[in-house]
């Protein structure tokens, strides 16, 4: 886990190298000043002790200068690791979540339906951020507080053994106040994590349904359901953030008791009751180190804290990093799509690796290149799970789905998605103006092209009667248009493309009967050797297709056109009657 994810430094390697150097640096300098120190204090202690009563001005000056460089070099230090520090940990960050991001982008449908969109979110936002503030400690502290501690026991040492017991004895049983904290703390962090996902679900499904919620009357329930998410992340936060409040009065506290015993001990030392050899500068100089053993404890502390939190974030990330396409690449890939022909053998297929839920099955089928196809059924009858075949959105359970003669599988992926343009059931369009949403599908389209697009998807009278025609704001998602308008932006779009097969997942079940037949008609005069698919609820969108194919519970109930399948199918002439009479009715 940690090697995925530490792949993802590469170019901050050496920020995260130098930054605990620096920090080392800092480190060693805060144990050697307050040793320094020691020997100024002694010189004045030489001025008041009545046998000596002078002082080496020239030492006192030599250390102080000493101590001024010392300190100057632990700020350089202490800056210039703290700096290397943000950059290493945002910088890893960064490139985190750009090769999530990647990944994410070579993700087939099957892999997405894998994940909800909040906690993708959530991975690429909060996850990274937890992942990153444990780096940035762990690379600032991880070093530099062992270095730390270590150090000023071995001055201790120098100065007293027997006061380097003390602090041992002080840092152990520091450290089983900090376990038992962190033991309990736990916990609460991996829920409070977890909380946060539900509420970035809640607020997520909240802002994107907004309209229903809105037509529904559902505000309140909406309201309770984000204050029930909230009000469990503040429950566990506060119980998290008590047990962790218990920790630095806990830790001064120790610091205290240590203080006494250095002060009883050494000034017991000093006059000579106690074994030991301490002048009143040393104890001065080990009172510091005290605060800094027991600050070195906390850090690593601290430091593990982070990663045994952050870990949850760890595999979640790991996770996304880890995911591979379910749709393997072809080692000898095709870059030509021949013809706009399809050939389904003997296709089965199902969304899950469980057979039994199979959502298509025994499809046989050919479409000659330049034919129009309509496709009727119930809805859950397997109608776009069919078309989803034919750009490979997903792939077949068994048999073969084959464009132009050559088996989608052996396709190069992009040259196959450009050639099959799909008009999606539930479309979308992006921020910016039209011209640049319609660009999508051909980056180099002129003005012309654009218009020509447009025209043939009845979307230009639209377009030239809104405020700014083809550089009309398209608000996020597509907002400020209406349903039909949308749907014939979205056929215009593919049109670009200059497809050879395009389909229609049901793209124009808001637009009119009038305007669906015109644009009908223009795709026949404009595009004849495109081979085109519909699916469509009114018979009236299919009828005069070449052929129309009758699903049924993810089989083949029938294919033939309108005529045939009035006089032969049971399931069509049902659909059809119920729409003449639906018609007449209103008429
Ligand atoms: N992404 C998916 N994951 C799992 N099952 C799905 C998915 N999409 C559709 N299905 C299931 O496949 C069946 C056929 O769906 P679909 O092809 O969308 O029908 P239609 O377009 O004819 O309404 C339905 O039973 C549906 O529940
Ligand atoms: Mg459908």
């Amino acid at each position: 886990m940690f090697r995925t994810l530490l792949k993802s430094v590469r170019e901050y390697k050496l920020s995260s190298i130098l930054c605990p150097i620096f920090m080392v640096g800092e480190a060693v300098m805060e144990i050697i000043i307050p040793f320094l120190m020691t020997f100024i204090v002694h010189e004045l202690e030489n001025l008041a002790d009545p046998a000596i009563g002078t002082v080496n001005s020239g030492n006192i000056v030599l250390y102080s200068v000493l101590m001024i460089v010392c300190g100057v070099f632990a700020m350089v230090c202490g800056i210039y690791g703290g700096k290397l520090g943000a950059k290493a940990s945002c910088g890893f960050a960064h490139n985190l979540r750009e090769d999530m991001y990647n990944n994410l982008q070579t993700y087939s449908f099957a892999n997405i339906d894998n994940y909800s969109t909040a906690s993708l979110i959530t991975r690429i936002t909060t996850d990274v951020t937890n992942v990153q503030m444990a780096y940035q400690m762990c690379i600032r502290m991880l070093v530099r507080a062992p270095v730390l501690f270590i150090s000023a026991i071995i001055m201790t040492v120098m100065i007293e053994p027997f006061m380097a017991l003390v602090f041992g004895g002080a840092a152990v049983v520091l450290s089983i106040v900090i376990a038992v904290c962190m033991y309990k703390v736990v916990p609460y962090f991996r829920t409070m994590f977890k909380k946060y996902d539900g509420l970035n679900a809640v607020v997520q499904e909240d802002l994107t349904g907004i309209r229903v919620v809105k037509s529904y009357v559902r505000e309140d329930r909406e309201i309770s359901k984000m204050r029930h998410a909230a009000g469990e992340l503040y429950t566990y936060s506060v119980k998290a953030e008590r047990i962790l409040t218990v920790l630095m009065p806990m830790t001064t506290l120790v610091m205290f008791i240590v203080n006494i015993c250095i002060l009883t001990i050494g000034s017991n030392m000093y006059v000579g009751n106690i074994a030991g050899n301490v002048t009143p500068s040393q104890i001065q100089t080990l009172i510091q180190y005290s605060a800094q053993i027991l600050s070195g404890i906390m850090m690593v502390a601290m430091c593990l804290n982070y990663i045994t939190l952050s870990k949850g974030s760890m595999d979640r990330i790991c996770e996304v990093l880890n995911e591979r396409t379910t749709l393997p690449k072809p080692v000898d890939p095709v870059f030509e799509v021949a013809d706009g022909s399809i050939d389904f053998n003997d296709v089965d297929f199902c969304y899950t690796q469980k057979s039994e839920l199979m959502v298509l099955k025994d499809i046989k089928l050919h479409i000659a290149s330049g034919e129009t196809v309509g496709i009727i059924g119930a809805t859950g009858s397997g109608k776009s799970s069919l078309v989803s075949l034919i750009p490979r959105l997903y792939d077949v359970a068994q048999g073969s789905v084959k464009v132009g003669g050559v088996d989608v599988r052996n396709y190069e992926l992009n040259v196959l998605r450009d050639k099959v343009a799909m008009v999606l059931q539930k479309n979308v369009l992006f921020s910016g103006t039209i011209a640049e949403n319609l660009r999508w599908g051909d980056e180099n389209a002129t003005d012309e092209d654009i218009r020509l697009a447009a025209k043939q998807a009845c979307a230009d009278e639209f377009i030239d009667n809104l405020p700014g025609g083809y550089d009309y704001d398209l608000g996020q998602g597509g907002v400020n248009v209406s349903g039909g308008q949308k749907q014939r932006l979205c056929i215009a779009r593919a049109l670009l493309k200059k497809p050879k097969i395009i389909i229609f997942d049901d793209s124009t079940s808001a637009v009119d009967t009038k305007t669906d037949a015109k644009i009908r008609a223009a795709l026949k005069a404009y595009a004849p050797d495109m081979t085109k698919i519909i699916i469509a609820q009114r018979i009236a969108s299919v009828q005069d297709a070449d052929k129309i194919i009758v699903l049924d519970e993810g089989r083949i109930d029938a294919i033939g056109t309108h005529e045939e399948l009035l006089k032969s199918n049971a399931i069509y002439s049902e659909i059809y009657l119920s729409q003449i009479k639906g018609g007449e009715e209103n008429e």
